[in-house]
């Protein structure tokens, strides 16, 4: 036997217990060991096999690691066949998170018990797959076939009280998986209760399965696994079991050899490993119970209500009591939609505004707070002043933070006496709502800070990725960079409309002129007037048509207006008639000829652009890996999941052909097309990012 399996026999029941820490995931010393196991219970005069998960769960599915190399016997789909061949009655104990394969190891087993905190589901198709080890042939003739889609569709977690209602499992018992699986199988035995096999249950009832799919496919934004585990769902309707099992598999190899699949396993592990920093290892954050917000608008108020729903007290500074009052509207209708979307009580509600948030206009407020996050306007000398009076209010030892979004976080740091307890934290709009904080570490803040800055992001449930000081950080300037290639795309001939199209097609949830539309049009007008005035560098190309529909009170969602005409709706969007003439009459002062763009071309462009901008972040050590902009592109930018993120996506197209367009478009514009050196030096060296990502882990 091996070690991943331990086998014990209790009176009739033969124990076979997952030690394969951490989540007990099935890989081939498991899937042996089970074999081995059933195999030894069957020869040992057992009458019952438990099956359950040493430490923190039951088996929470495939070895994800081991997918891409070549796979080992015994597969997983004959591990389930076999448990469920036996001739003794097997029960499975699920506690933690049975997921995906142990799911199906589950649901080849006879009898299902579960503790009332197990969650369970078949997550495959949020790493690009679909169940290949039964799972689409054995839930549905278990539950049915509409229950199943969703489950298997969604790939959500389900309690144990829903499983229970569901028909997943058939009972839930308090207790560890040891005791209650134990109990409930002697149970079974002092019954005489049959061995039940969920492959021998009837086809369950079809459904119209081409609508499903098409259905499926439109939600899931051309993400394939979805649609395609539907059809592993038709077949538990229309084929005998074997038969069902062959075309699982057909459709799961399928996916398992996408680019999708790749991209998705990338996110999963990437998403993992932003917090990992070998500088921190052994590093312990400073205490974190009080925190301070200073300006309590859009972005103040978001951050006050992510702190309150995670367990801090917050105290929130404004100008005047005016706007104090106004900030405290703000955090309660937040905390309105988290009540009414249930994940917070009534009680838990009025506690929050109530007992945990204080607002005030007085610094000597924020003296006791462990960690104050500035949220001001966005004005170094409004920041300047902010940070020299919290200097002298705040206690030391107390971490002082900017949630600036495109600011110097030295120069910051610098007008204080404690530039080593100075951090950039820059959360994304909606604060209580977007998971991604970049943790902007400048050139002076301790170590332990940067433990805070990630042990804050943790509490409030974010993903938190370090970047270093620049103009935007990791995400907003690489955000710069290829908003600008669109908008150069526009005045070379483009619509805006075009545009957003392809890139809606390629994935992301909205083109970025709907996001702007969608952000405030005034935002990238302000910045184009400071850039300005700071001076532009003559190389670079500048445009006038977004400043005029600004001009005009035409700023996006807000004003009804932007891009687009919102007169029906944000989702019934349309464009907005007077932009076009803006754009022709742009080109014409500036002698420009449109020609046509392919939605190809827009792809290639704009993501060559937005490409080569993160090889400089990560060539400057803004970003410390290739992975860390992908985090940030997914869950700041909208960046489609299931392209894995930028540097990954190139990596998937090949670099060489990527730095070779972008050489031939230098030829046009080599001030804005500027090959980044990393980039080269990774041609040149025959590697990709990715190779980054591993000699950094
Ligand atoms: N395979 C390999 N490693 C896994 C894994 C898996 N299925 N699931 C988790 N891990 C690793 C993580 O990478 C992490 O490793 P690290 O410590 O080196 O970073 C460690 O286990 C702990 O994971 P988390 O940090 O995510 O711990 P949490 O407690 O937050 O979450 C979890 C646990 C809910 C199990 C979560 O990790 C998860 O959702 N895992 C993926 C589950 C999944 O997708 N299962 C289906 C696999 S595909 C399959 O089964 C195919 C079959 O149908 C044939
Ligand atoms: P906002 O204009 O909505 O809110 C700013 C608030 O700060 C106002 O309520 C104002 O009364 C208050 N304030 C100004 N000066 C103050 C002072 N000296 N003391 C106390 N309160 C003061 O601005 P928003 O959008 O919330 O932005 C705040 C900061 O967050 C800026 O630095 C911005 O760049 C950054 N940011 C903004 C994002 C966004 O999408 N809006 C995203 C990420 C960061």
């Amino acid at each position: 036997m091996s070690d991943a399996i331990m086998y014990e026999k209790i009176g009739d029941i033969a124990v076979l217990a997952a030690n394969n820490p951490p989540v007990n995931a099935l890989g081939l010393a498991v899937r042996q060991g089970l074999i081995d196991g059933i195999e030894r219970a069957e020869k040992d005069g057992a009458k019952a096999v438990l099956i359950y998960g040493e430490g923190r769960t039951f088996f929470a599915g495939a070895d994800i690691r081991e997918f891409g190399k070549p796979p080992a016997e015994p597969f997983l789909p004959d591990v389930c066949t076999r448990i469920e061949a036996s001739p003794l009655i097997v029960v499975s104990a699920l506690h933690g998170t049975a997921l995906g394969g142990g799911l199906e190891i589950a649901l080849g087993s006879h009898y299902r018990i579960a503790v009332p905190k197990a969650r369970m589901g078949l997550p495959e198709v949020l790493i690009g797959i679909m169940p290949g080890a039964g799972g689409t042939q054995r839930l549905p003739r278990l539950i049915g076939i509409d229950k199943s889609l969703d489950v298997i569709t969604s790939g959500r977690q389900v309690g144990a009280q829903e499983a229970l209602e569901m028909g997943i499992i058939d009972k839930i018992a308090e207790g560890t998986p040891r005791e209650i699986g134990l109990a409930y199988a002697q149970e079974l035995i002092d019954a005489a209760a049959p061995r039940r096999a969920t492959s021998e249950m009837p086809n369950p009832a079809p459904v119209d399965f081409d609508a499903l799919y098409d259905a499926v496919l439109k939600k899931a934004r051309g993400q394939l696994a979805p649609a395609v585990a539907v059809r592993g769902v038709q077949a538990s309707s229309e084929l005998p079991f074997a038969e069902g099992m062959k075309r699982e598999r057909e459709l799961f190899m399928e996916l398992m050899a996408t680019d999708q699949r790749e991209g998705l396993i990338h996110a999963f592990f990437s998403e993992r490993a932003v917090g990992k920093l070998p500088e921190l290892d052994g590093v312990a954050p400073r205490d974190l119970n009080a925190i301070g917000v200073i300006g309590g608008g859009t972005m103040g108020a978001g951050i006050a209500t992510s702190a309150l729903l995670s367990g801090l007290k917050v105290t929130l500074l404004e100008m005047n009591d005016k706007a104090a009052e106004a900030a405290r509207g703000r955090i309660a209708g937040n905390l309105q939609g988290a009540l009414k979307r249930g994940k917070i009580s009534a009680a838990q509600f009025t506690d929050l505004t109530e007992t945990a948030l204080n607002v005030a206009t007085d610094y000597a407020a924020l003296a006791d707070a462990d960690l104050v996050i500035e949220a001001v306007f966005e004005d170094m000398g409004v920041k300047k002043d902010v940070f020299t009076k919290l200097d002298a209010v705040c206690k030391p030892g107390a971490v002082l933070a900017s949630n600036t979004s495109y600011l110097d976080v030295n120069e910051i740091a610098a007008c204080t006496s404690r530039p080593g307890d100075v951090i950039g934290l820059h959360f994304f709009s909606p604060a209580h709502v977007m998971k991604l904080l970049e943790i902007v570490v400048a050139d002076k803040t301790a170590l332990d800070v940067v433990a805070t800055g990630f042990a804050l992001g943790k509490k409030m449930s974010k993903v938190s990725v370090r970047a270093g000081v620049c103009d935007g950080f990791i995400g907003n300037r690489i955000l710069s960079k290829y908003r600008t290639c669109a908008d150069y795309m526009i005045l070379d001939g483009a619509s805006p409309y075009q545009i957003d199209a392809a890139l809606e097609k390629f994935g992301f949830a909205m083109g970025p002129y709907a996001v702007a539309d969608l952000a405030g049009l005034d935002i990238g007008w302000a910045v184009r007037k400071r850039k300005r005035a700071e001076g532009m560098d003559p190389r670079a190309r500048d445009f006038t048509y977004a400043d005029k529909l600004c001009e005009d009170g035409n700023f996006g969602q807000k004003t009804g207006k932007g891009y687009y005409d919102y007169a029906a709706g944000a989702k019934a969007r349309v464009p907005n008639p007077e932009v076009l003439p803006l754009i022709e009459a742009d080109r014409a002062t500036q002698g420009i000829t449109p020609r046509a763009f392919t939605d190809e071309e827009i792809l290639r462009r704009y993501m060559a652009s937005m490409v080569n901008e993160a090889a400089r972040v990560v060539g400057e050590g803004i970003a410390k890996r290739p992975l860390d902009v992908d985090v940030t592109l997914l869950y700041g930018y909208g960046f489609p999941r299931y392209r894995g993120g930028p540097m990954k996506w190139a990596d998937m197209q090949g670099l060489p052909a990527l730095l070779a367009d972008i050489k031939s478009w230098a030829k046009d514009d080599p001030y804005f097309w500027e090959p980044a050196p990393l980039l080269e030096q990774l041609v040149a060296e025959g590697r990709n990012f990715d190779d980054l990502n591993k000699d950094a882990s």
